[in-house]
Parts: structure tokens; C-alpha cells; sequence
């Protein structure tokens, strides 16, 4: 009798868990536009050093990245952002592509060296803050909301060579600037305000792994002529954080009374599972969120850096005196996340930790990186399906997890998913028209849109999603092979092409039924975690 009634409920399960993975599997395929609350901004992303090409042209500057690109070994095939797609050439013609799409945001950056290329020390350069109102005014008129990045990894030179650039506080000052004169100039149309793009990827990428200006690091986690991966992000981080509320409390004293916009900052934001099902992993797993994405909010939105870092890193994590403290805490109006998956993390206290494929990072026994690897793989098997990104793996769960994480953590502030992306496989051995009917991109866009909508049914207040990235482009160290876009350029002619992905944003922005229909039943991401 017994074995009988257990024999009903392990049916009864497998049938409800059928029934719910069916049904997520369903409301993936479906997702609308309709499902978003009013108002709810669906954007795409680029920044200035990866489009806008014209690196010495009308005035500019050369900036961090020009130097870096022009430097032999650093970038895949010797590739630079001399050209990029030549957007500053082809802006109207990119604001047409973003209207055919029907875009209702658009979300750049400003170069730096374009605007002001020696810093506080030179002038203005006219020609470039023409550009970018051209550029606002061209968005505008096709009701295209402006959301402008300040600085997106680039900055001038110049300022690299006198101070050694983030690692001086001075850089807070310069910063903030430029921060001023992108308000002078754009701030009565552009409402949406970025200080600055992922901060905590600045940190990993230029001064913990090295792959980034100024390429300096340590061992084990690189190796680099200068540097140091233990302290040296820190610095940065700090500099950057107070660079931020600098610029905030110019905005909020002397333009948002008139112009009445948002200012926020935009971290990286990964999701974070334990490798293995036991308390260890589950503290690693929660203490790589705080030391990668709490890193920034925390001080931003609380006033300090998380107690698990000072925890853990002790001395070696800055300290805000009582007037930064009240400086920073409260200096957004919005979070921005840019999301684009999901790893295990691994402790390293209680256990040794090796890394043995792609996807790990190095480091797990050092603080700077909270004593954990985090990685792609358990077992041999991938978290979720693999990009062309070592380590971005396909989990759209994770992002109404992230989502939730945030919503909680800062008790429910305004958000907005700044990036989403997904770059394709085998981008060097595919052809063009392979790389134009992407199907994948376009099962993940709706697949992670279903879980964003999942997170504001639970009760997160986000109002926009921006899918990176509107065309492809130089994707940092990884040059143009990466390719993230919904348009496809041709590095030829540098034409646009648009890809199945565009097509299907457009339609799912109309609500139009050949939503599902064009792009193949056949490739889903299961909205799962259990791989
Ligand atoms: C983000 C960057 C963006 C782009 C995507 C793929 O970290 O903000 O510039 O490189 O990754």
C-alpha cells in the first residue's frame, strides 16, 4: 500500500514538474512587449571608443584605448577602433537603423578625448560636443530617449601619463569636469545620466587580470611589467566610487532643479550559483556577488563598501572618511546592471581550488577576489549553453536571480538592465549570412526577457532593458571577431545588415505575431538552472 501511494507521488511530481517546465519553456516563446509595465524602455547599447571610429579627426585626442589598440599583441588580429563602424561619420544614418527597429532608447557614451581632450589643462574641443548634439537632437526627433554614458572605459591619454589615471584621486576631479560640461552642453535633453560604465570590469580588466589600459597585474593572476592585482583595483574602485558622487552632487545642485533627469552608475552584474550543494559554496557564491557587483552599490546606495569585504580584505579596502561617506551614500537615482549570465563559484577557504578550464578565474586564494573561483563547468558539464565569451554561459534564470538580489539588497530602487547580450560561437569560422540568421540571439533575448518579466511580476521596480548591442563592433581585447549585434557589419564597406535578431526585436516591439514563427522552434534555452 505504501509503495502504491509513493508510486502516485513521484508520478504526481514528475507531472508538475513537467507542467512547470513546459509552461516557462512556453512563456519564454511568448514574451511580449505588452507584459512590461507603461513606460518601460526597450533600448539597445554601444559606447564610443567601440562604434565611432575617427580617432584623430575634428580635434580629438588620442585616448587610453588608442594607445592600447595601437599596441602590438594586445588585441585579437592586431585590431584597433581607428575606424570601429565609423559611426561618427554614419550617425543619421545608425539613428534610422535604431528608428526601423522602433528603439524607444539609446543608450552611448561620450568620448572623452573627443570633448575635452587634454582634461582640466586644455579647452573644449567644439567639433565634439557638436557631434554628440547632432547626435541627441537626430535621437530625439524620432522619439528616441537619449541614455548617455559618460565615460565607457576611455579616457584621455594625457591623463594617464601625468596622474597614472584612476589610481590618482585627482582623476575625481578631472572627472567630474567633464562630467560638468556634458551637463552644460547636453543636460537640458539628455534625462538619463550614466557617470560610469561597469567600474568593477575597469578594476578586473586594468588592473587585476591586465588585459585592459593600463594592463597592469600581479601574479597569479597575470603577467604584466607594472602593477598590482591585490591593491591596485581597490585604489581605482575608490577613486571611481567618489569620482561618481562627485559629479552626482553637481548634478543634483545645479542641473537636475532645472532639467529634472536621472543620474545613476552601471555595474557588471553576473548571477552566482555554488558549484557544490553545501554551505561553502552557497557563502562563495553569495560572497561573489558582494565582491563584484556590492563593490559598487553598496557605498552608492548605503553609504560603505559590504562588511563581507572588509571581512576579508581587511586594511587593504580603502576607507571613506565621514564626509565621503555622506557624499556618496544615496548619490543614484537608479541602479543600471548589465548582465550577460551565470557561474558557479567554488570557496577557496575551506578547500584548495585549481583552475582547469577557460572559464575559471585565477586568484581564488587571495582576498581581492573574496577567496573563490568562479567558473562555467561542474563535472565536465556547463552551467548553461556556451557564447563565443568564455565566460558568459546562457542561464536566463539567473537574470530575475540578479534582479531579485538587487531588489533586495537596496530595497527596491529604480532599475535598469543597461545590457544584455549574446555573441555568437564561432564567429571566425561563420559566414555572413550564418552570422545574419541568428537564431540563437534571438531565443536568448526573448528567453532572458521572459525572466526580466518574471522579476517585475515579483515585484522589482525596472523600467528598461537595452539589449547590447546595436551593431556589431570592436569588442575591447577580443577586436571585431566578437559580435554582438543586432545589425551585422560588413568590415568591407562597413554596410549594416540587419539579422534575424533585429527583425524579431522590431516585431516584438509591435507586438507583431511573427514573433516565434521566423525564427525556428527548434533552439530554446531551457529556463533552468539544472545542467
Ligand atoms: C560589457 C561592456 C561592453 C561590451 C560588453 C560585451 O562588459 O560594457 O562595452 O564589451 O561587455
Amino acid at each position: 500500500m505504501k509503495s502504491r501511494s509513493n508510486y502516485f507521488s513521484c508520478f504526481f511530481l514528475l507531472c508538475l514538474l513537467l507542467f512547470v517546465s513546459v509552461n516557462s519553456l512556453e512563456e519564454q516563446h511568448n514574451v511580449k512587449s505588452s507584459q512590461f509595465p507603461d513606460g518601460f524602455l526597450f533600448g539597445a547599447t554601444t559606447s564610443a571608443y567601440q562604434i565611432e571610429g575617427a580617432f584623430l579627426e575634428d580635434g580629438k585626442g588620442l585616448s587610453n584605448w588608442d594607445v592600447f589598440s595601437h599596441t602590438k599583441g594586445r588585441i585579437k588580429n592586431g585590431d584597433n577602433g581607428d575606424i570601429a563602424d565609423d559611426h561618427y561619420h554614419r550617425f543619421q544614418e545608425d539613428v534610422e537603423l535604431m528608428h526601423s527597429i522602433g528603439l524607444t532608447a539609446y543608450r552611448f557614451s561620450i568620448s572623452w578625448s573627443r570633448v575635452v581632450p587634454r582634461g582640466r589643462s586644455g579647452k573644449v574641443n567644439f567639433a565634439g560636443v557638436t557631434f554628440y548634439s547632432k547626435l541627441i537632437d537626430s535621437l530625439l526627433l524620432k522619439g528616441i530617449t537619449p541614455f548617455v554614458t559618460v565615460s565607457h572605459h576611455d579616457h584621455p591619454q594625457e591623463l594617464e601619463e601625468r596622474y597614472g589615471g584612476w589610481l590618482d584621486p585627482i582623476m575625481q576631479e578631472e572627472f567630474t569636469h567633464f562630467a560638468q560640461i556634458c551637463f552644460e552642453r547636453f543636460g537640458d535633453r539628455v534625462k538619463h545620466w550614466i557617470t560610469i560604465n561597469e567600474p568593477n570590469i575597469l578594476a578586473e580588466m586594468g588592473y587585476v587580470t591586465g588585459n585592459y589600459p593600463p594592463a597592469h597585474c600581479s601574479r597569479p593572476f597575470g603577467n604584466c611589467s607594472a602593477g598590482n592585482s591585490d591593491t591596485e583595483p581597490l585604489i581605482v574602485m575608490h577613486n571611481m566610487l567618489l569620482a561618481h558622487a562627485k559629479a552626482a552632487k553637481l548634478y543634483r545642485d545645479h542641473f537636475q532643479p532645472k532639467h529634472g533627469g536621472l543620474i545613476g552608475i552601471v555595474a557588471n552584474a553576473f548571477m552566482y550559483k555554488p558549484l557544490r550543494d553545501n554551505d561553502f559554496d552557497r557563502d562563495a557564491a553569495n560572497r561573489a556577488l558582494v565582491f563584484t557587483t556590492a563593490w559598487v552599490f553598496d557605498p552608492l546606495v548605503l553609504g560603505d563598501y559590504p562588511p563581507e569585504m572588509r571581512k576579508y580584505l581587511g586594511s587593504l579596502l580603502p576607507r571613506f572618511t565621514s564626509d565621503e561617506r555622506n557624499l556618496i551614500k544615496n548619490s543614484i537615482d537608479f541602479i543600471g546592471i548589465n548582465h550577460y549570465g551565470t557561474l558557479y563559484a567554488k570557496d577557496c577557504i575551506y578547500s584548495s581550488c585549481v583552475c582547469s578550464d577557460s572559464s575559471c578565474t585565477a586568484g581564488g586564494d587571495h582576498p581581492i577576489h573574496g577567496y573563490l573561483i568562479t567558473l562555467g563547468e561542474k563535472d565536465g558539464v556547463s552551467i548553461g549553453e556556451r557564447t563565443g565569451m568564455p565566460r558568459f554561459f546562457v542561464v536566463p534564470k539567473g537574470m530575475e536571480e540578479v534582479v531579485d538580489y538587487m531588489k533586495k539588497r537596496y530595497h527596491n530602487k529604480p532599475m535598469f538592465v543597461t545590457e544584455n547580450g549574446y555573441s555568437s560561437l564561432n564567429p571566425t569560422t561563420a559566414q555572413a549570412d550564418e552570422l545574419q540568421h541568428d537564431t540563437k540571439r534571438v531565443e536568448f533575448h526573448k528567453a532572458y526577457l521572459a525572466s526580466l518579466a518574471q522579476a517585475i511580476r515579483n515585484g522589482a521596480d525596472v523600467r528598461g532593458y537595452f539589449i547590447w548591442s546595436l551593431m556589431d563592433n570592436f569588442e575591447w581585447a577580443r577586436g571585431y571577431e566578437m559580435k554582438f549585434g543586432l545589425y551585422y557589419v560588413d568590415r568591407a564597406t562597413l554596410d549594416r545588415v540587419p539579422k534575424l535578431s533585429a527583425k524579431w526585436y522590431r516585431d516584438f516591439l509591435t507586438n507583431s505575431s511573427l514573433n516565434g514563427e521566423e525564427t525556428g522552434k527548434a533552439i530554446s534555452f531551457k529556463n533552468t538552472q539544472s545542467r
